[in-house]
């Protein structure tokens, strides 16, 4: 039998959710958010435990999870993930420049996690700012008309 993942805090946190939801179905988003938070990914060990709180299948909340590209399943993100816009308005204000750059400052690829866990760097669509483009996401904080030097700034300055 697999170790279980999820503490007790995790467990209490999501059942504490069920009273603001109409049906356990409902919690599955929020639960998956909980996990992430806590583990910066959602492994599948994860899943069927949170399905066993929720009395569903896991390939329900399997489904839930795979329709959004934000829970990684093999490890954590970074301690920072960045996600950097490459939709139009900031394509055209350099964002596949910024992404670039960071990237190889970074020494990973888009979607990739530097060895000593400090910052993941990805690729958003639209972060609904775009009249302040080229846009960038630093885990809840957005970062404005972000220059390539500051993208660069903000990356020395991670721990
Ligand atoms: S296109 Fe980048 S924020 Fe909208």
């Amino acid at each position: 039998m697999a170790e279980r993942i999820l503490t007790e805090e995790m467990e209490n946190a999501i059942r504490a959710l069920f009273p603001r939801y109409p049906t356990r179905q409902a919690v599955t988003l929020p639960a998956l958010h909980i996990v992430l938070e806590k583990l910066r990914y959602v492994p599948p060990q994860a899943v069927v435990e949170i399905a066993g709180l929720l009395e569903l299948a896991p390939s329900q909340v399997q489904d839930t999870l795979s329709f959004y590209g934000i829970f990684p399943q093999d490890k954590p993100h970074g301690r920072t993930r960045v996600w950097v816009c490459r939709s139009i308005s900031c394509a055209l204000r350099g964002s596949d420049e910024l992404l670039q750059q960071l990237c190889e400052s970074a020494g990973i690829s888009p979607g990739g996690t530097t060895g000593d866990g400090r910052v993941t760097i990805e690729i958003a669509e639209c972060l609904g700012a775009c009249e302040h483009a080229p846009c960038m996401l630093a885990n809840d904080e957005l970062h404005h008309c972000i220059t390539r030097e500051q993208g660069e700034a903000f990356l020395r300055g991670l721990k």
